[in-house]
């Protein structure tokens, strides 16, 4: 019997940041949040804009990214591609921008887009491609750029190269070569205030000086309070009982991912910067319980096979959550209930591709991805946050064996 439920990643109590909610009114344009991460040094190569949330600073990028290309070359409709398996947030920003999305497939057998394929979703109009480093795993990294060049090399100032580093450790994605880089501190994130991210820009690069300026307000009493209300009723109805109630009481599973348009981009909420440096304490304690999960994964077999490197070192660089692909979508499913059931914090992410997610219709104009369809349906994740204790690994492993004994007879 598992004493509590294990949230999917780590959260900073609510309580620590409680304070801050009635005495942390800071000045709006004193904000710096790296400066607070303590991270300046790292990001030396970037110029640093605090926002509410990664999704704002990605859509802040796509709005540099259409004033540059608006320099040089007209484009009707500004198109941004993004990977068909990923957070509908990316949609939102670039709605939000203006922009048209255009899916690109991912990579055979991975869990990052697929260079060869965005290229080939790039157009004249297209002025942003966006790689996401899904669950701190890499993204197409440098290989984007080259198949960009091979397919666009004509044209002038081809498209941006956006990464999405909402799953990266912040001082981990210094290490990007995009154009620019989004960080967040939103909820689920490595380092989860649940409000703020960051956008770097590469000093030197194609969006620099082209960020446009964003509004300073620092956030009223109600809405500190509001957020904070949010975050101790969001971690309540991850207790399994509250959770199976809501979702008896939804009449559906109350994990649905659903698109959440962006109304406004907003800079970082003061009152957070405080709470950031002991927040990132709290992550930092991560990488046992990764290289626990990874060795009871290597000893228990079973119908799925892990998505992480096997040049991925297991202390090195962090994980928000280790990724499976179980061998079918029913066999996902039952493994997730049966985990998630015994309170052991599976996930199976975003579980469809982005044109074919509620509300998404009609936004996302459909392009053939088998590759994100085949992701969305196997992908099964597992925590691997501070809270994951070696008595939760060992339910892993247990439930792990005795679905495997079952799926195999
Ligand atoms: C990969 C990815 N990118 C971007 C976002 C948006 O982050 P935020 O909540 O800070 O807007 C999310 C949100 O979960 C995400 O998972």
């Amino acid at each position: 019997m598992i004493p509590h439920c294990l949230p999917p990643v780590a959260q900073a109590a609510p309580l620590r940041f409680l304070p801050a909610v009635f005495c942390g009114h800071q000045p709006a344009d004193t904000l710096d949040p790296i400066t607070a991460l303590g991270l300046s040094t790292l990001f030396a190569g970037y110029e640093v804009y605090g926002c509410a949330s990664a999704t704002a600073a990605l859509a802040l990028a796509l709005q540099a990214a259409a004033r540059v290309t608006a320099r040089v070359r007209e484009v009707e409709v500004p198109e941004v591609v993004l990977p068909a398996y990923a957070c509908p947030d990316l949609l939102a920003a670039t709605l939000f921008a203006g922009c048209r999305p255009v899916l690109a497939d991912m990579r055979r057998g991975g869990i990052a887009v697929d260079p060869a394929d965005a290229a080939a979703a790039a157009t004249a109009n297209t002025i942003a491609v966006i790689d996401v480093r899904l669950l701190g795993l890499p993204g197409a990294g440098p290989a984007l750029g080259r198949a960009l060049r091979d397919a666009r090399g004509s044209v002038r100032e081809g498209p941006a190269i956006i990464e999405d580093c909402a799953h990266v450790w912040p001082d981990e994605a210094a290490a990007s070569t995009a154009d620019a880089v989004a960080l967040s501190f939103g909820r689920g994130k490595p380092i989860s205030l649940r409000w703020g991210g960051a956008l770097l820009v590469r000093r030197g690069g194609k969006l620099d000086g082209w960020v446009p300026a964003i509004g300073r307000a620092a956030p009223s009493l109600a809405r500190r309070l509001g957020h904070w209300t949010e975050c101790v009723a969001y971690d309540m109805a991850l207790t399994p009982w509250v959770f199976g109630t809501l979702t008896q009481i939804a009449g559906r599973r109350v994990d649905t991912i659903r698109l959440v348009p962006l109304r406004a981009i907003e800079g970082f909420p003061a009152h957070l910067l405080g709470a950031l440096p002991r927040a990132r304490a709290l992550a930092a304690r991560n990488n046992r319980t990764q290289s626990a999960v990874a060795a009871m994964l290597r000893e228990t077999p079973g119908p799925w096979r892990t998505l992480v490197p096997t040049s991925w070192p297991d202390a090195g660089a962090r994980l928000l959550r280790y990724p499976l692909l179980v061998d079918d979508e029913a066999r996902r499913d039952r493994l997730h209930d049966a985990l998630w059931g015994a309170g052991l914090g599976s996930s199976r992410m975003y579980r469809a591709p982005l044109d074919q997610l509620p509300d998404t219709a009609g936004r996302v104009p459909a392009r053939r991805c088998p590759e994100a369809t085949e992701l969305a349906r196997r992908l099964l994740t597992l925590p691997v946050h501070g809270g994951v204790r070696p008595f939760h690994i060992e339910a892993m492993r247990s439930a792990m064996r005795h679905f495997a004994a079952g799926a195999h007879s």
